[in-house]
């Protein structure tokens, strides 16, 4: 059997060798009592006693759990659940990896009621946009043989509070409710279950047609409500807590409502109707546009405002966190702060599907605080789209939810690239606890997985912190978006040509001889800036009060236009995309600065990663600059680091891979580093 690397400090490794049996560490984990079983998981052994409270305390709810300390000097975690005592031996945990001594009671309740996994697994093994391997679901093995990773899996996901899954991509294979995988999946959910873990499904909306045969999927079809509504008793048959449906229904050519003239609301209520009775929910999606709209990214308002007031109470519509498509910096989407008779939660991706694939070290707890933290001023200052989703600014707390497209895949280190880990840790986290800084998180993750000394910690910590601005600065600095090659979303193509026109670089970042960028503004624009409320409207709308990091989101502007720095914008892109270039070459120095505290396999893997990384932001650099320079005319200056390549060679070059890949290292244009 495969050895799998350890995940957050939990003895994955032994599990999967066999020497104990994975039902024992649910049992225990959950159980009340006294035991000293902490110490089979971590090197010091610690007296924990786990108490059922008797009487229901409201401020714990059915999740939060309280820990103090006795008169014997013992940890006392008491939960009105078992699943609260199980949240809290990890966290008690966690604080023992990290070294944190406990100076008064811990009271912890988790402030997204679902926490969410999505996965883009298809049912033939391929995962989209995964960098991972394969899927961690063997279809074909199950429901006969289980793998230990699945266990596995559903106890690193419990130790950070991440409480349901959805087991399938949006793209959905309508096979994925029949029978046959109904099976499959219970055995999946079986397993979860002890770990407060629920499984949910991504469905095709077509399924009545392609499942059943109907004519049609009409959602206001009495055959195929009736359909629907037998398909989910059997489901609940099969599987008594299944937690409900995620749905992408009239979006990149899956189908939906629309086919038969209805609504989102129309479609979204038929599903919430059928699972209902059974307390399950449907998380509908509000990634929708159309290939002839002049402006993408305001598609999900203009789609979804009609319909606000109009979803029945159990939909949660699941709102990607920036308005076009999970770049490395979006502002936010500004639906999160226009709806207000309607659930929404935010789906952040996990996958760097845009940020380096599992080539590029990117820690995106930043990235994903900065949208939740974001003030959508809906009700006045302090409506932050943390705020909105959790349900606070119009008091509806009882469906917060929050969604992770996840990393995770057959490799033997779960994600592909050793520190991507620690961007699935993160979100759990987040999840959790979504006022957790950025740098508490990250440290954390780093004593768990490699070592809580600070010679490592502190230099390696600064490195992940830095890396998420650093990747916006050598991919798409100020507020370019989406300059990627298609279909595979690695590398750099701002000349690329595709069957859709908003799926072309040149649809974003119009580069022509007047200047570059996308003009959202009131005046001349596509005015997108009128989906912010004040005084965000205002601000983006005028290139002087702009922020520089979005300031090419928002406006059109002339190549020598002068920028806040003095600089002409054509220098001030060069020296941004330089910074990125630096920051990734100082990612290599400060991971060979700590070697002698990590394992060389480790290290080895890591270091590689981080030298094509470090290539990488020249090559993207260069495609992108050179590209421009067409229109501007203008010289890269000289204390910035040259181009290695020319224009024409980078556009012969071709990877040749799939939506389900990451390229290889050495198969990337090759880049001599100073
Ligand atoms: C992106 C991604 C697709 C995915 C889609 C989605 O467009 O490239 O692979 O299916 O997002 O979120 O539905």
């Amino acid at each position: 059997m495969r050895i799998r690397e350890c995940l957050f400090g939990l003895s994955m490794a032994v599990l999967a060798m066999g020497f104990q049996s994975c039902a024992n560490g649910a049992r225990r984990e959950n159980r009340s009592g006294h035991d000293l079983w902490l110490g089979d998981i971590t090197s010091t052994p610690q007296a924990v006693n786990k108490s059922l409270l008797s009487e229901y305390d409201n401020k714990l709810g059915d999740e939060g759990f309280r820990i103090s300390r006795n008169d014997r000097g013992e940890s006392v975690i008491y939960a009105n659940t078992e699943a609260g005592l199980m949240y809290g031996t990890y966290h008690l945990k966690r604080l023992m990896d990290c070294n944190v001594k406990m100076t008064s009671d811990i009271l912890e309740v988790p402030a997204y009621k679902y926490r969410i996994l999505n996965h883009w697994d298809n049912p033939n093994g391929t995962v989209e946009r995964g960098y991972a391997g394969k899927s961690l679901w063997k279809w074909d093995e199950l429901p006969g043989q289980i793998r230990p990773e699945y266990e596995e899996y559903a106890r690193a996901n419990a130790s950070i509070g991440i409480n349901g899954t959805v087991l399938n991509n949006v793209n959905a294979d309508a096979r994925m409710l029949s029978r046959e995988y109904l099976e499959k999946v219970k055995v999946l959910a079986d397993i979860f279950r002890p770990y407060n873990i629920k499984v949910y499904l991504s469905l095709n909306f077509a399924a009545p047609k392609h499942l059943a045969g109907l004519q049609t999927s009409d959602p206001l079809d009495k055959d195929v409500i009736k359909w629907w509504n037998e398909k989910v008793a059997e489901i609940y048959s099969i599987i008594p807590d299944f937690g409900g449906f995620l749905v992408k229904a009239n979006s990149e050519g899956q189908s939906g409502p629309q086919d038969y003239g209805r609504t989102h609301a129309d479609g979204a209520n038929m599903i919430a109707d059928a699972v209902k009775p059974y307390g399950g929910i449907v998380m509908w999606r509000a990634f929708v546009y159309a290939a002839e709209s002049p402006d993408r990214a305001k598609q999900a308002v203009e789609e979804f405002m009609p319909l606000d007031g109009q979803f029945h109470d159990n939909v949660i519509i699941q709102i990607k966190n920036g308005p076009v498509d999970f770049q490395p910096r979006e502002p936010f989407s500004p639906l999160f702060g226009q709806l207000e008779h309607t659930n929404v939660m935010a789906e952040m991706q996990i996958t760097q599907e845009y940020l380096g694939h599992s080539n590029h070290m990117v820690y995106l707890h930043p990235m994903w605080k900065e949208c939740l933290d974001a003030d959508t001023y809906q009700k006045g200052e302090g409506s932050t789209v943390a705020a909105e989703t959790l349900g606070k600014v119009h008091g509806n707390t009882q469906w917060s939810a929050i969604a992770g497209v996840t990393n995770i895949g057959d490799s033997v280190n779960w994600c592909g690239h050793h520190m991507a880990q620690a961007n699935w840790y993160a979100f759990g986290r987040m999840a959790w606890d979504p006022d957790l800084s950025s740098e508490q998180i990250v440290k954390e993750w780093l004593a768990q997985t490699f070592t809580p000394q600070k010679k490592f910690v502190e230099p390696v910590a600064t490195m992940m912190l830095a890396s998420r601005e650093a990747c916006v600065k050598y991919e798409m600095p100020m507020g370019l978006h989406h300059t990627f090659k298609g279909p595979d979303h690695y590398g750099p193509g701002p000349w690329d040509r595709s069957s859709r026109p908003d799926w072309e670089p040149a649809y974003y970042h119009k580069a022509a001889a007047d200047g570059v960028g996308f003009d959202r503004t009131s005046k001349t624009g596509s005015n997108a800036v009128s989906q912010y409320h004040e005084p965000l409207r205002s601000l983006y709308d005028n290139a002087e009060t702009c922020p520089d990091n979005l300031i090419l989101w928002f406006h059109h502007l002339p190549w020598d236009y002068k920028m806040k720095s003095g600089r002409t914008l054509w220098d001030e892109l060069c020296y941004t995309f330089e910074d990125g270039i630096r920051e990734a070459r100082s990612f290599i120095r400060t991971w060979e600065s700590v070697e002698k505290y990590v394992d060389a396999y480790r290290y080895g893997q890591v270091h590689d990663k981080l030298v094509r990384q470090a290539k990488d932001a020249i090559w993207w650099r260069d495609a992108t600059m050179l590209y421009f320079q067409q229109y501007s005319n203008m010289d890269i200056p000289s204390d910035c680091t040259q181009p290695q390549h020319t224009l024409d060679e980078l556009r012969r070059f071709r990877l040749g891979i799939t939506n389900y890949e990451t390229p290889a290292l050495d198969k990337l244009p090759e880049y001599t580093l100073e």
